[in-house]
């Protein structure tokens, strides 16, 4: 495969940038035009999609490139409103390739959705009057949506599970589902409603709800990673990335906002694919209290033996490649084509890595110059442009700001103005 060619990427002009990824065959002609042209979703698609629609809504596209993930070069398609993220992606992308890359592993790929019956006389009774029904309730519940048993899918697995809390008490049935590619939801949801009524037959009882879980525990993926200490600047460098992943484990204020950098990536490839990102912040923050409490959800371990920084984040990562919006929105479209098409198992795969990137790239800058000096760097041209700089304005009052000691909108709004006397 032809190596790739990145040199000067970050500072090219979009149509320039868009021309690399052709050069490096990362797209092909229809593609180079669709992003040329910036198409979007149409209003007449977006109508169909929503309800009370007046329009779209817009938010920047952008590219991370050098994410080397199980020995595959990717680019990773990136859609979010926050300066900084890409950079920082890109540059944990970068020296982790250089240190032979991102690997991970599918621990398995099935959803779970669960009726909560109540009302039930005997709960030992019921429960093993359920499983005894297993294989008629696996059956209905197939029934119910054959396309995805003919896709090799399906439903596959019952467990039960007593709840008591006071005097509430419920027994919950949750039912496995292997939903191949799909997001799955209408999948699991039509087969918990189609075996509801059986459930309430055999154990007599009544049912609160049939729904999906978004607690995605069988949909686990996990991403490693191993850094030469000499990348980061140094043993010292890593030591405190592994005291700061130990910080994020023992302190919910510092969990919160190191899982928030996580999903700074994560969300932002989410978004770009198509995908339910909602599910996806809930599985993972949900994930974060597995433990009973709230904690940072990547581990880093400096290894004094080796000289090395491992890395490591386990998520839920119920990812599709078909369905919902995807096969409607050009940029999504894009988002895949870019990243090969990859299948549900390997795009969550990248996920992860990105996630693990993301919390590299800011603890290292947390733990050496602090987060704002590169934030702000980056941070400054959106102050320009809200200073109300025009294209030609912008680089140069962005020099200007960098050279203050505080910036903030005032500022940029004087030193415009004294750069237009000039
Ligand atoms: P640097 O060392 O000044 O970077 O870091 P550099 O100029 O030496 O460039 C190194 C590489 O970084 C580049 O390689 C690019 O890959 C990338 P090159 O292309 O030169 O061969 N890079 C860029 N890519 C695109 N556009 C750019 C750009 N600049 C560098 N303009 C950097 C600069 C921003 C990377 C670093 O300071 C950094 O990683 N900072 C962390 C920023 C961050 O995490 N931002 C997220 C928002 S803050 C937040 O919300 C989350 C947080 O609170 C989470 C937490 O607390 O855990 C932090």
């Amino acid at each position: 495969m032809k190596k790739k060619n990145w040199l000067g990427f970050q500072k090219k002009t979009r149509l320039e940038r868009i021309d690399m990824l052709k050069e490096n065959e990362i797209i092909d002609s229809d593609f180079e035009n669709l992003l040329k042209e910036n198409e979007n979703l149409s209003t007449e698609i977006a109508r169909q999609m929503i309800e009370n629609s007046i329009g779209t809504f817009s938010l920047p596209f952008g590219v991370a490139p050098n994410f080397l993930i199980n020995d595959v070069e990717y680019t990773v398609p990136m859609v979010t409103e926050e300066p900084s993220v890409i950079a920082a992606c890109s540059f944990a992308a970068k020296l982790v390739s250089k240190s032979g890359g991102f690997s991970t592993k599918i621990l398995d790929r099935k959803m779970i959705g669960e009726i909560a019956l109540f009302d039930v006389e005997n709960f030992d009774v019921a429960a093993e009057k359920i499983l005894n029904s297993k294989e008629e309730i696996i059956k209905v519940a197939n029934d119910a949506y054959p396309s995805i048993v003919a896709r090799g899918g399906g439903a596959c697995e019952i467990e039960v599970k007593k709840l008591e809390e006071g005097n509430t008490s419920f027994l919950v049935v949750y039912l496995t589902i292997d939903v191949k590619e799909a997001m799955g939801a209408n999948i699991i949801n039509t087969m918990l409603e189609a075996i509801k009524p059986l459930l309430e037959e055999i154990t007599h009882s009544k049912s609160l709800m049939a729904i999906l879980s978004n607690y995605a525990t069988k949909s686990l993926v996990k991403a490693n990673c191993e850094l030469d200490v000499k990348l980061l600047g140094g043993s010292e460098v890593a030591k405190k990335i592994d005291l700061a992943s130990k910080f994020a484990k023992m302190d919910i204020y510092r969990a919160t906002t190191h899982n928030k950098g996580i999903f700074n990536g994560i969300d932002a490839v989410v978004i770009a694919t198509g995908n339910d990102w909602r599910a996806i912040e809930a599985a993972g923050n949900a994930y974060a209290v597995k433990n009973e409490r709230y904690e940072g959800l990547t581990t880093w371990t400096f290894d004094e033996n080796t000289n090395k920084l491992n890395g490591e984040l386990i998520l839920p990562m119920p990812v599709a490649s078909v369905g919902g919006s995807i096969g409607l929105n050009p940029s999504v479209k894009a988002a895949f084509h870019i990243l090969n098409n990859p299948d549900a198992k390997t795009l969550a795969s990248i996920i992860v890595s990105v996630g693990l990137a993301q919390n590299l790239a800011a603890l290292k800058a947390l733990v050496t110059t602090g987060i704002q000096k590169g934030h702000m760097k980056l941070q400054a041209r959106s102050l320009a442009l809200f200073a109300g700089a025009n294209a030609d304005e912008v680089d140069p009052l962005v020099e200007e700001l960098l050279k203050v000691r505080h910036m903030n909108l005032g500022v940029a709004k004087e030193l415009l103005e004294e750069l237009r006397k000039k």
